[in-house]
């Protein structure tokens, strides 16, 4: 009788414990999968009227990128920057800001394990993308953003005629949102950054520096499609001209964050939309601000050579397009190889 009453006894501590370690984990993940507003999705209004769902990010936030603030604020030494050495001085706090689709989990997983990987306090990497067809928010790209923190789903319908639109909305996300973001490099998830290179180049650049300039693979008189089957094509209606504004190509660019700034106060004003991102934010919105091209030979177009690992490791580029997963990857090792025993 005294065993058995025993037993009913340890069974209800038993219980009791199962569930105060139940409860415990619930609000472990509960504090872990609340947005930064306190469990409301953050629901930003931007200025065309497009939501934005960016709640997840504040690791980007909270990390090197705010506390560098102090330190960029009291540089008054920018104008003189052949001597500056970059980490120790300048510290830019570089956001990359990667074009992505949210069915492109893998793409996002390479570059996070490769050149996304272990960056310096001052280089954030996050992820641009929008709905689905089916117009619903992901929930895979909630539960993905829930274990990294680094994607910015905005309200726009994924598809081609649309990518200028999600672009604008998602970079309208940075400058309203990452207010100590002093460059924004512009890149797509298919191709791979050589993250040091940039930071070199920010560092070093004059015009770049003290100008208002966008920097990239330099487009001229390139020729419109009209070519109703290719998605790239522009109805002459829309654009009668027979070439485009200079342009950068649109595998990666890179601003100043208060010229990006004045760029997309034009996207109301500037005409005519294209939904060919590169040609409208670079080209067109450009002109209509005045705002020049730095041509950089580091940089590529979408018809260019893959880049080698020496031509990473000895700063011959900045980027490399049209690339594979597993591509992004070997040329990853590779570098790393080349490192540490030369090219
Ligand atoms: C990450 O980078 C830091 C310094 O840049 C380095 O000390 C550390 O070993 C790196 N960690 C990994 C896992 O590569
Ligand atoms: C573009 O996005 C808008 C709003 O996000 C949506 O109403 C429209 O259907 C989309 N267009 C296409 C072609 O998907
Ligand atoms: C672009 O076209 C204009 C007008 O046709 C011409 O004057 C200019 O030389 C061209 N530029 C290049 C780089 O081809
Ligand atoms: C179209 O071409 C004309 C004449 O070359 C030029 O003045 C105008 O700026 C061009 N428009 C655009 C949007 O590039
Ligand atoms: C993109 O890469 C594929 C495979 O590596 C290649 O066949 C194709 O020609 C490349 N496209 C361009 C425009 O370079």
């Amino acid at each position: 009788m005294v065993k058995c009453r025993r037993k009913v006894c340890l069974s209800v501590v038993k219980i009791g414990f199962i569930f105060y370690i139940f409860v415990f984990l619930l609000q472990f993940t509960k504090n872990y999968y609340r947005p930064p507003n306190g469990g409301v999705i953050d629901d930003v209004r931007i200025n065309d009227g497009v939501n934005v769902r960016g709640y997840h990010y504040s690791r980007l936030q909270t990390s090197g990128i705010n506390k560098l603030k102090p330190e960029i604020n009291s540089r008054s030494t920018i104008s003189a920057p052949s001597d500056v050495h970059f980490k120790k001085f300048l510290a830019p706090a570089l956001l990359i800001v990667v074009c992505s689709h949210p069915s492109h989990v893998q793409h996002r997983l390479t570059i996070r394990n490769t050149w996304g990987y272990n960056l310096s306090e001052e280089v954030g990497v996050i992820f641009v993308v929008g709905r689905d067809k089916k117009g619903a928010w992901g929930s895979v790209v909630d539960r993905e953003n829930v274990l990294h923190q680094d994607l910015i789903q905005v309200n726009t319908v994924e598809d081609y005629r649309n990518l200028t639109r999600k672009m604008i909305a998602g970079l309208n996300v940075i400058i309203n949102d990452f207010s100590s973001t002093q460059y924004v490099l512009k890149t797509d998830d298919d191709a791979f950054i050589n993250v040091p290179y940039v930071l070199e180049e920010i560092t070093n650049n004059r015009d770049f520096l003290t100008g208002s300039h966008i920097m990239g693979a330099l487009c001229i008189n390139a020729t419109v499609i009209r070519d109703p089957r290719d998605v790239w094509s522009v109805p002459l209606k829309t654009f009668p001209n027979k070439t485009f504004p200079p342009y950068l190509a649109g595998g990666a660019y890179l601003f100043r964050t208060a010229t990006l700034t004045k760029l997309l106060k034009f996207v109301d004003h500037a005409s005519p939309y294209l939904h060919l991102e590169d040609v409208y934010i670079t080209g067109v919105l450009a002109q209509a601000a005045g705002i020049k091209h730095i041509s950089h030979p580091g940089f590529s177009f979408w018809n260019s050579k893959k880049a080698s690992a020496c031509d990473i490791v000895n700063r011959r580029r900045i980027s490399s397009v049209n690339m594979s997963d597993k591509q992004i990857k070997i040329l990853y090792k590779q570098i790393h190889k080349f490192y540490v025993k030369g090219c």
